[in-house]
């Protein structure tokens, strides 16, 4: 297939990576793509290169353009090996003595990922590099999401090469928000609430910064999934609103289960939270995958974590969510845990201990010894509605 021309002289020679299916423990059933671009002008310059595996596929789709030793220049945005693992054999290919521009993090850090050396050259931020024609400007995102970050601005053409900002995991043959349309909005928030949130803070900063700068953008060009031509305007603004992490009226309940005790009372949980208004949906660890949970936890005001207890401990799985969502920081949560335990009964208390060392509000937790009774049920929906009773008075209607 012949690489589209997103703009005049602009093509798409990235990939798609259509079996993907669990990208660092990020589930993608739709798979992911790596997006590359070629600029055709005095200087024919590439911009970023793809996963290793598919370094040939990248070589012949800029074969189809142009003969790839007449790239003049190659533009590194990041060095996760996502978009830097095929660049040695790309150089090799194009030459490797053609110049590398990326940041100064980025110098450092490509060195440290591959060998030989290649020409790095490294950009301070705001730096230019004239094309002929055209003029990039290079912009420092600095640990959004890595510190060697950053986006390229095509200034005639007013299109931005935003990286990892921006993305999606999506594969596909429709590269435009337009095409695929509003379909795309929930790959872009899981995309956000896996990988960029515990970035929000900096995320708001830069794109106060680019408002500053004035920078009028036409086209988002991000390194996976589509690209946003119809009106940028729309993902920077969800952006925003994911970056503070604005609550809804709306719990995550997330749960594992060894003899369905813990799950009948999540259940009860869920109904008490129902009662009083409150979106929710109890997410059985076993069905749900950690990073579809995230995605929800991203807007919910509360994030009520049950597990059995097992010798002594948490459940795996319940463990496993835990670390993951700690890492992804979440701000504002309230935070509940509830359980049913055989003798010890330590689940709830350490649900707790780490919901409280991610600085939620705690409520206190309910646990219920083996099986638990109906009067024990209506303790469960009672915790439910008072846990909705808090989201209700903390979150406007
Ligand atoms: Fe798509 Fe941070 O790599």
């Amino acid at each position: 297939m012949k690489p589209i021309e997103i703009a005049k002289g602009i093509y798409d020679v990235g990939v798609n990576d259509w079996n993907i299916d669990d990208f660092h423990g990020y589930s993608t059933p739709l798979g992911t793509s790596y997006n590359a671009f070629l600029i055709l002008d005095e200087k024919v310059t590439l911009v970023d290169t793809v996963k290793k595996e598919f370094a040939d596929q990248l070589i012949a789709n800029i074969a189809q353009i142009v003969d790839p030793r007449t790239i003049d220049y190659v533009i590194s945005n990041h060095t996760e090996m996502d978009h830097s693992g095929s660049l040695t054999r790309v150089m090799h290919r194009i030459g490797e003595d053609k110049p590398v521009y990326c940041s100064r993090m980025g110098a450092k850090n490509l060195a440290l990922h591959f060998a030989p050396k290649l020409n790095y050259q490294p950009v301070k931020d705001g730096q230019e590099l004239s094309l002929g024609h055209r003029t990039l400007s290079f912009l420092e995102t600095r640990m959004v999401h890595w510190p060697d970050s950053m986006f390229t601005y095509l200034k005639e053409d007013k299109i931005l090469f935003s990286s990892d900002g921006f993305g999606q995991h999506y594969a596909g043959f429709e590269k435009f928000d337009d095409v695929v349309g509003h379909t795309i909005m929930p790959h872009a928030k899981k995309y956000f609430a896996n990988i960029l949130l515990l970035y929000g803070p900096l995320i708001l900063k830069l794109i106060e910064k680019v408002v500053q700068m004035g920078l009028e953008i036409k086209m988002i060009c991000p390194d996976h999934g589509v690209i946003w031509r119809t009106a940028p305007e729309k993902i920077i603004d969800a952006y925003v609103g994911w970056s503070k992490q604005t609550p809804k009226r709306k719990a995550v309940l997330v749960y594992d289960t060894m003899w369905h005790s813990t799950e009948r009372m999540a259940e009860s949980i869920a109904a008490g939270l129902s009662a009083e208004g409150i979106q929710v949906r109890p997410m059985y660890l076993r069905k749900w995958h950690r990073s579809d949970i995230m995605t929800e936890v991203l807007d919910a005001k509360a994030v009520v974590v049950g597990s059995p207890t097992l010798n002594n401990g948490l459940f795996p799985t319940v463990s496993d969510f835990l670390t993951y969502m700690k890492g992804l920081k979440p701000v504002g949560k309230i935070g509940a845990a509830f359980g049913s335990y055989g003798w010890s009964g330590e689940a709830a208390k350490l649900i707790t201990q780490e919901l409280e060392a991610m600085k939620f509000d705690i409520i206190e937790p309910v646990r219920q010894q083996y099986v638990p009774s109906d009067a024990a049920l209506e303790e469960s929906f009672a915790f439910g509605q008072a846990i909705g009773r808090n989201i209700n008075a903390q979150v406007p209607a």
